[in-house]
């Protein structure tokens, strides 16, 4: 049984291969692969895309899915192993995941840090309880990863440049950019921006604005490794106009400095100073008419203009509706 916790677990052949039909999925929405199946979608985040793709996807392929969150009256969980229960949580994953694997063909779990230590965090302790006790197959639905968000970007850059006339992804220039939010975020996507760009052939630039906001060595290294296996390569650049010279791909996101978390006052003073890594007309003047994005949701006018947002070089919607198709695709390819 395979789950999907993290793209670094498939090769690039085998996510192409899910891509593949996800866009079969998409000229034709409809089916019976998940006939008779129920997934629970367990939910200790807020989500509006997740959330609703997954039940869609599910409905389509003639499935059912269940939303499980605290706020809905799940019982309060306990992750830790060998703990004694006298806190607040009521159930154990271990029985939790086994009693769901009893009724459910598929798990998905999102569950963020929770933005106090990191060496904690990166442990990832939610999901991979839940890989571990569940008997049926685990979906990943954002934790300090968010593989679902990589394939729906991969399969949006695929479509345009073929659109355009441009061919695949190979050599192509991808900048991950670092933008300013008023609060400390995740670094889910932006780990996977690296790990996906570098999978799928691209010469990746990480630009942020000082070494205190380059991601986990994790992510670094797997990236760096990945690039340099097809002959690209992984930069780090804190220099905006390097970054986006000759750029194809711009890719947006806020995270929080991993050596400020859970010590967040220090680090907004340094964040506030980088407002003007705004992703505006400007930037995108330098790049090689880039095609640009974000995972969404975004705040306007903070990390990206309205005029580059509603330009025609921006694919977040496309984007978005691939989460839908992708993991169509991913829910089928583990349920086989
Ligand atoms: N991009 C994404 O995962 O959106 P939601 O947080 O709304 O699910």
């Amino acid at each position: 049984m395979k789950h999907f916790l993290t793209t670094a677990d498939y090769s690039r052949a085998e996510l192409q291969a899910m891509l593949d039909d996800a866009r079969a999925l998409k000229a034709a929405p409809f089916g019976d692969a998940l006939q008779g199946k129920t997934v629970a979608l367990l939910f200790l985040n807020n989500s509006l895309r997740t959330r609703t793709s997954f039940d869609a996807g599910t409905r389509q392929l003639g499935g059912h899915a269940i939303v499980l969150s605290p706020s809905g009256g799940m019982w309060p969980l306990e992750f830790e192993d060998g703990v004694v229960m006298d806190g607040e949580a009521e159930e154990h994953v271990a029985e939790a995941a086994g009693v769901l694997s009893r009724y459910c063909d598929l798990i998905g779990v999102r569950a963020f840090p929770k933005f106090e230590d990191w060496q904690e965090d990166r442990q990832d302790r939610i999901l991979n309880a839940f890989a571990k006790y569940a008997t049926v197959p685990v979906i990943n639905m954002e934790t300090i990863t968010h593989p679902c968000q990589e394939m729906a970007h991969i399969m949006a850059l695929q479509e345009h440049f073929e659109r355009r006339g441009k061919g695949g992804l190979d050599g192509r220039k991808f900048v991950l950019t670092w933008t300013y939010h008023p609060k400390p975020l995740n670094t889910a996507v932006a780990n996977s921006g690296l790990m996906i760009a570098a999978k799928f052939g691209m010469d990746v630039t990480l630009l942020c604005p000082t070494e205190d906001y380059i991601l986990d060595e994790r992510y670094i290294t797997r990236a760096t490794k990945d690039a340099g296996a097809q002959g690209r390569a992984l930069t780090i650049e804190h220099d905006i106009e390097k970054a986006y010279d000759g750029a194809d791909v711009v890719y947006a996101k806020s995270w929080g400095a991993l050596p400020y978390f859970g010590n967040w006052a220090p680090e907004k003073e340094i964040r506030d100073r980088y407002r003007h890594f705004i992703v505006d007309e400007e930037k995108m003047a330098r790049t090689n008419n880039a095609l640009v994005s974000h995972c969404l949701p975004m705040r306007r006018n903070v990390k990206m203009t309205d005029a580059v947002f509603d330009s025609d070089a921006c694919i977040a919607y496309d984007e978005a509706e691939n989460r839908l198709h992708v993991q169509k695709a991913i829910m089928k390819a583990l349920i086989a």
